[in-house]
């Protein structure tokens, strides 16, 4: 075989199984795949990419360089190692906690180390959203979401306008309003609500709707969800933020599983 007919052969292997091959340090190598699915078609990465142009809550220019090379091999060191340059803790896909929005939940560590971790992952129901609509108490009704249910990813209008791929910001996203937050609280089971941008609540409704949320200190919103190309429907959602102790909010891998 020559190069060419290798190269093509890992090409094949990796587009079969998505296996990374063991790269012999030659030329050629097939660049690696990134998927948003796994495992036959079972497995959903719901995460976005966090990448410069992933956008930041209010500002125009997204979210910026986050990676860098401290030692590069390129330039010489024995291995590549990089630096997470200063990032927001609500960077992307990402939790908020109760200490997000009152004070003294903050400070008696209602934070990332004591969330919990039962209610960010199992079955969780993924949502459509009415269009037309911010998601208030009215339509929070519509979607007669059955009792029980603990956790529910609301896919609204801004997947379809591909909010969380365009660098600048949109305050005009779709968000909870805080009478809906409150419908929520006061006749469901929910305590994990997934939704498609940066804020749980929209843009005009920030405070009450996250003090509406927040208050009882077991609800965990997550943010910024990559809810394209999945059915609506019952899956196992998995969402694992950093341990990091004290901070309010931290970026998460989320995943579902049918
Ligand atoms: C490599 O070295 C050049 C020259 O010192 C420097 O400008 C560049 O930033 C370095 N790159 C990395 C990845 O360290
Ligand atoms: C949702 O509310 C925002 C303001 O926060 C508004 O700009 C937007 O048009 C509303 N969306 C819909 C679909 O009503």
């Amino acid at each position: 075989m020559n190069m060419k007919e290798i190269g093509l052969l890992l090409l094949l292997l990796v587009t079969a199984d998505g296996a990374r091959s063991p790269s012999p340090a030659s030329g050629g190598l097939p660049a690696a795949v990134v998927r948003e699915v796994y495992g036959n078609g079972r497995l959903f990465d719901i995460t976005h990419r966090v990448k410069p142009d992933l956008p930041k809550f209010g500002s125009a220019g997204g979210v910026g360089q986050l990676v860098t090379l401290v030692q590069s091999m390129k330039n010489g060191s024995t291995w590549n190692e990089g630096e997470i340059n200063r990032m927001g803790t609500h960077t992307g896909t990402h939790v908020d906690t109760p200490g997000h929005f009152y004070q003294e939940y903050y400070e008696a560590g209602y934070t990332l180390e004591s969330l919990d971790l039962d209610v960010l992952n199992g079955p969780a129901l993924l949502v459509d959203v009415p269009r037309d609509s911010n998601i208030t108490a009215e339509v929070m009704k519509s979607l007669q979401i059955p009792k029980g249910t603990r956790r529910v990813l609301f896919r609204t209008l801004n997947t379809d306008r591909r909010l969380m791929y365009k660098k600048e910001f949109d305050s005009s996203f779709v968000g909870f309003m805080a009478d809906g937050a409150q419908w929520l609280v006061d006749n469901t089971d929910i305590k994990l609500v997934g939704v498609d941008y940066l804020s749980a609540a929209a843009f005009v409704n920030a405070r009450p709707t996250h003090l509406a949320f927040l208050k009882s200190r077991e609800i965990i919103l997550v943010e910024g969800m990559k809810l394209d190309d999945v059915e609506a429907g019952l899956y196992n959602v998995h969402c694992l933020p950093m341990r990091l102790v004290g901070a309010e909010g931290s970026p998460a891998r989320c995943i579902l599983i049918k």
